[in-house]
């Protein structure tokens, strides 16, 4: 029986194609700059999202945690969303390593953050407060359902935060999911932040890595701090291989990801005991709540584990579906028959 694992995009598997560029790629020692298939990763994203410069990191986390630092000193403030990843699950990073106060403002059902409620918690000039130096959006914001927020939800934030001389980074992990279900280039989801951090490993299917990108400036501070936290990695290009067929190949269908989750969520829909979050414009992301009492979460994901279906738990009664490479419409249909199942018993 094939195993049906919805947890995350993140256990998407090389594909052939990228197997064989790691297999042939040129590679050099890229902590000096000379690694050549690195360089075209990173020449190659810097012009996906628009940006004079990019490097490449080992993952998302390190990728946030490194822009965190460029664009901070000690004793800054950052604000960002109540349910961020940067706050939620990078392991309180920016204090740790960069000594940062975390401000949080509630993210909207939809990711969204109300821009009133940003500027609202810009600090003014005060002795006694530490000085706000940068906000931090996330699109598709992962915790809320990874709905795809709009450039115009987007520029809604940043610009006003900009205008106060305050910078934006976004968390674009799956900003390329939101670019394909909006049907919008990248480029305008990333035209008002200044640094954007994306991931290469998880919907579009590379083995490792992210990319962060900003000006030239910004870049070589980024590039100092990838260091310092242990992200410097030599003959790295035998992965950078995988990134660039990850950005030349496996964006545009990033869309039958969309699609086989929109089944799932039409299917799950109206399903006694569950109740769906349906917030936005859905992308690979199908969040879902287990409402009957007559199970536990964890007795409902052991009986679809037995289905061979696995999904993502998120605390209390919150659940979560990724749709990615290696998920067909027949595991979608599956999926839906072994939920059936799986609840007629206990509802
Ligand atoms: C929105 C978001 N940001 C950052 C990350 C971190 O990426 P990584 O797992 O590569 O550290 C994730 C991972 O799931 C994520 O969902």
């Amino acid at each position: 029986m094939k195993i049906i694992d919805l947890r995350s995009d993140t256990v998407t598997l090389p594909t052939p194609a990228m197997r064989k560029a790691m297999y042939e790629a040129e590679l050099g020692d890229d902590v000096m700059g000379e690694d050549p298939t690195v360089n075209r990763l990173e020449a190659l994203a810097a012009e996906k999202v628009g940006k004079e410069a990019a490097l490449y990191v080992p993952s998302g986390t390190m990728g946030n945690l490194v822009c965190i630092l460029s664009h901070c000193q000690r004793g800054d403030e950052v604000i960002m969303g109540n349910q961020a990843h940067t706050f939620i699950f990078e392991v309180g990073a920016a204090s740790v390593f960069g000594g940062l106060q975390v401000h949080t403002v509630p993210n909207e059902p939809d990711g969204m953050l109300n821009p009133q409620n940003v500027l609202d918690a810009i600090r003014g000039e005060n002795i006694h407060f530490p000085p706000t130096r940068l906000v931090c959006v996330e699109n598709t914001q992962n915790k809320c359902g990874g709905f795809a927020l709009s450039p115009e939800q987007i520029d809604s934030v940043c610009l006003p935060v900009k205008e106060r001389g305050i910078s934006v980074h976004l968390d674009g992990a799956r900003v390329f999911n939101a670019a394909v279900a909006l049907g919008v280039d990248v480029k305008e989801l990333t035209r008002s932040v200044d640094s954007v951090m994306f991931c290469l490993s998880k919907g579009l299917c590379a083995p490792v890595g992210s990319m962060v990108a900003g000006s030239e400036e910004f870049m070589r501070r980024a590039r100092r701090n990838r260091k310092m936290v242990g992200g410097g990695m030599r003959q790295a290009g035998v992965l950078a291989a995988a990134g660039i067929v990850a950005l030349t190949e496996m964006v545009d269908r990033l869309a039958d990801d969309h699609a086989n989750a929109r089944v799932l969520a039409d299917g799950l829909e109206g399903m006694e005991g569950l109740r769906l979050e349906q917030h936005g414009l859905r992308t690979n992301m199908v969040f879902f709540n287990l409402v009957t009492d007559r199970t536990t979460p964890t007795e409902f994901r052991a009986a679809l584990e037995e289905e061979g279906v696995k999904v993502g738990y998120y605390g209390g009664r919150l659940f979560r579906a990724v749709t990615h490479h290696g998920i067909e419409q027949q595991d979608v249909r599956r999926t839906i028959e072994a939920f059936q199942r799986v609840l007629k018993e206990r509802t």
